[in-house]
């Protein structure tokens, strides 16, 4: 491995939520606390990014930013060469994160009381981006057979009937699934066939384990293309998202501009200078640091699972597809959610985000980010093995 995972690299008092928000988000601060929660890694982006982002503070001065065109070129380059996707510069506009994007979309192309489909258990603020946007929350939830997720289709066909749009994650946060080309194109002909738009939270999308293959929702057909939104970014791959680097990328010349104008009309412009230049230089130069990431974060998987079954036993690991978040089955301690979460806060001093916010059937469960070096993971497990000896 050419690049360096395994430096611990001081966050605390950097204004850093995961390490310095435990506080105010879980009523709970301290050095000897553990945060492997909220979904941002412990590395350091590859030095390329840092030294571009160092060029433009040593220039001072931080005007109104242009360089669009290099922008959209190292974007396009991306798209082709990592996901086999051809993109025109126009379908690209840039937002402040996913999160806005994925709202303002829901903003943009639905009307009061219009039914939106999510499935649960899901990445939390699509929740609120529906109902705060005075949609109608329609919740497909996903099977689990004990081992593995999938999509209930049949429950999803009545809810499409209901419905106006659907946000879909792909990969999927919590559970790491990364949905194959026949689950896709199964869900994206449903919405076709009752003229849903899908909009496409592909924001792990990089990040997907030997043996599965990540698709972009728009690739998959004309037809596709043509009724749905694909937001992503470099954040979660980089470890970028304190510089808002959303890219909302859209075929369709209808819906691209009614976003527009949502964007206009919200006086959101071009992405920050610092986020110009991380963009840019994260996409031309840091696809070896990204090959060595995937195999770092695999080991770290790996590591976990043989843990997992080894010293505790009575919670099952839900085998990773992709992403960084590991989903737990904690059911079989029979803890209720919060005495579960107590338990992980003040006993293990481990901070980890639990099943239950993300929805239903997410109750019972813990996702754990393995974003880290692997001996801040194996702090973590032995935390968390040991929390559970003592019930
Ligand atoms: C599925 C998904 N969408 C969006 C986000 C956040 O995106 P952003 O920070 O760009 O708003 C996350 C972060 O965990 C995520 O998992």
């Amino acid at each position: 491995m050419s690049y360096d995972f395994d430096t611990v690299i001081e966050r605390r008092n950097t204004a850093c939520l995961k390490w310095d928000g435990t506080k105010s988000r879980f009523g709970v601060a301290g050095d000897d606390l553990l945060p492997m929660w909220v979904a941002d890694t412990e590395f350091r982006p590859p030095q390329e990014v840092v030294d571009a982002m160092l060029r433009r503070a040593a220039h001072g001065i931080c005007g109104y930013p242009a360089d669009m065109e290099a922008y959209h070129q190292a974007v396009a380059g991306w798209m082709r060469r990592r996901h086999g996707w051809e993109i025109h510069d126009e379908w690209t506009l840039s937002a402040p994160g996913v999160v806005p994007a994925v709202n303002l979309l829901i903003r943009t192309l639905t009307n009061r009381g219009d039914g939106v489909v999510i499935q649960p258990p899901v990445y939390y603020p699509f929740f609120s981006g529906v109902e705060e946007n005075g949609c109608r929350l329609l919740t497909n939830r996903l099977l689990f057979d004990g081992e593995r997720y999938t999509m209930d289709f049949e429950d999803l066909e009545q809810k499409l009937q209901l419905a106006k749009l659907l946000v879909l994650c792909s990969p999927h946060n919590p559970v790491g699934r990364v949905w194959t080309r026949e689950e896709l194109l199964r869900l994206g002909e449903l919405c076709v066939k009752y003229g849903v738009l899908v909009i496409s939270d592909e924001i792990h999308f990089d990040l997907v384990f030997a043996g599965h293959k990540h698709n972009v929702f728009a690739a998959l057909s004309d037809a596709f293309a043509q009724r749905s939104i694909v937001c992503t970014s470099p954040s979660k791959t980089f470890n970028l998202a304190g510089l808002k680097p959303g890219m909302v990328i859209i075929p369709n010349a209808r819906i691209r501009r009614d976003f527009r104008h949502t964007l206009l009309a919200c006086g959101i412009g071009n992405p920050n200078v610092f986020c110009l230049e991380a963009v840019k230089a994260a996409y031309e130069f840091g696809e070896p640091w990204l090959n060595d990431l995937l195999d770092y974060l695999e080991g770290n998987a790996t590591f976990m699972r043989r843990f997992v079954a080894k010293e505790i036993p009575r919670v099952r690991m839900v085998r990773p597809e992709g992403t960084f978040l590991m989903w737990l089955d904690c059911r079989g301690l029979g803890l209720e959610p919060k005495a579960l979460e107590q338990l992980l806060l003040t006993k293990a001093r481990l901070v980890l985000n639990q099943g239950y916010t993300f929805g239903p059937g997410g109750e019972g469960f813990i996702r754990m980010n393995i974003g880290c070096p692997k001996a801040m993971l194996e702090d973590g497990l032995g935390r968390l093995a040991r929390a559970i000896r003592t019930l």
